[in-house]
């Protein structure tokens, strides 16, 4: 099968490998149809990911239908069309107990990380029944594939974390992928003002489209200096970082209001100051959080009802064959003006 493997930092190739098999009981085969490509997969080729280790296939987002079962799994069959989850969980043991499926102890984000991925025509899922949602077969699978990671992320990790509720103020601070889905799943609970932040003009556009009353381009004003004028003084109740930079955690640190929430969501590969100086007496929380997936059926549910419509994040779409391509737009995004570009089977 046709697969794209991760040689190393700053390399990866489209390459024939050999089929996945079953290799424990629970594992399912699923023939992948759409799959994506998420920041975090830049990340990984960025060397930001030492668990992603080079002979890897990438990718952990996409839809696709059963192909094969192992012997223990009762719930799913070939020929079911499945949403699979950029988090494995065995459901079983103590953190898949409490809901923190992201640190299952035999699963978590393993797919295109510390086991083969999505971005190939076949991928083995193990705790398949755990791990895969079904999904109707003629379910609208561009949208879906936006339920993976890109939807649960930015509401679990942004929203929920950052307490966002009826009447408060959000920043976010990256209007990409992430940032765009944390700002259409905050309006679940009407907050205010949703002030985007971005130094991409295209992105900040389409954060307006989805639902943002506030837009600030960094390459143009100074975003503490905006904030604080759009909140007179007082900064934003929820701020949301959506990018993984030093710089971007720093930001929330000075737009964060007394009793705010900083909701971290970006993957970092290097440290970053925490300005305790400033603010120990600020009453405020810092949370991170690798997403669990357990908002999954929630907003599996908003979505066929309509009342989420997750699509408007494709940009491009591009054959598994032309995955190179796909890569080389989502990493000009400035240039491409790429949101999601789905990748098709
Ligand atoms: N916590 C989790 O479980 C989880 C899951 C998935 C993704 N992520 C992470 O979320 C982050 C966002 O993902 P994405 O796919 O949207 O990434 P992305 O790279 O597409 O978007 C990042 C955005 O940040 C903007 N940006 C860059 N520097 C900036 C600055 N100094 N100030 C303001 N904006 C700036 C970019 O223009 C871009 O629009 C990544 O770090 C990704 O790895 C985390
Ligand atoms: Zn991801
Ligand atoms: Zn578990």
């Amino acid at each position: 099968m046709k697969a794209l493997v991760y040689h190393g930092p700053g390399k990866c190739a489209l390459e024939d490998r050999p089929m996945p098999a079953i290799s424990h009981p629970a594992d399912a085969i699923v023939r992948v149809t759409r799959t994506t490509i998420c920041g975090t997969d830049l990340h990984i080729l960025n060397g930001d990911v030492p668990t992603c280790e080079p002979g890897r296939i990438l990718g952990h987002e996409g839809v696709g239908v059963v192909h094969d079962v192992g012997s223990a799994v009762s719930s799913l069959k070939p020929g079911d069309h499945v949403l699979i989850s950029c988090i494995s969980s065995c459901g079983k043991c103590e953190y898949c107990r409490r809901g923190m499926y992201s640190h299952c102890t035999t699963g978590g984000w393993i797919l295109g990380n510390r086991i083969d991925g999505t971005q190939a025509e076949y991928v083995r899922i193990p705790h398949a029944e755990t791990s895969l949602y079904p999904i109707p077969s003629d379910a609208d699978e561009d949208a879906l594939v936006m339920l993976s990671d890109v939807l649960p992320t930015g509401f679990e990790c942004g929203v929920l974390n950052g307490k966002v509720e009826p009447g408060c103020t959000v920043a976010i601070v990256g209007a990409g992928p992430i940032g765009l889905a944390a700002l259409l799943t905050a309006q679940f609970y009407t907050p205010a003002r949703l002030v985007m932040i971005d130094r991409d003009t295209n992105r900040l556009d389409v954060a307006r489209r989805f639902g943002a009353t506030d837009c600030i381009d960094i390459g143009t004003s100074d975003p503490v200096t905006a904030v604080m004028k759009l909140t007179e003084g007082v900064g934003v109740d929820c701020a949301i970082e959506a990018v993984g930079i030093p710089a971007t955690f720093e930001l929330c640190q000075a737009l964060i209001a007394p009793g705010g929430t900083i909701a971290n969501v970006g993957v970092h590969g290097v440290k970053a100051d925490l300005h305790i100086e400033k603010l120990w007496d600020r009453n405020i929380a810092i949370t991170t959080r690798l997403v669990d997936t357990a908002s999954t059926p929630m907003l599996l549910k908003t979505v066929r009802s309509g009342k989420l419509d997750p699509k408007q994040l494709i940009t491009h779409r591009f054959k598994l064959g032309e995955i190179g391509s796909a890569y080389d737009t989502f990493g000009r995004a400035a240039d491409t003006h790429a949101l999601k570009v789905l990748i098709e089977a």
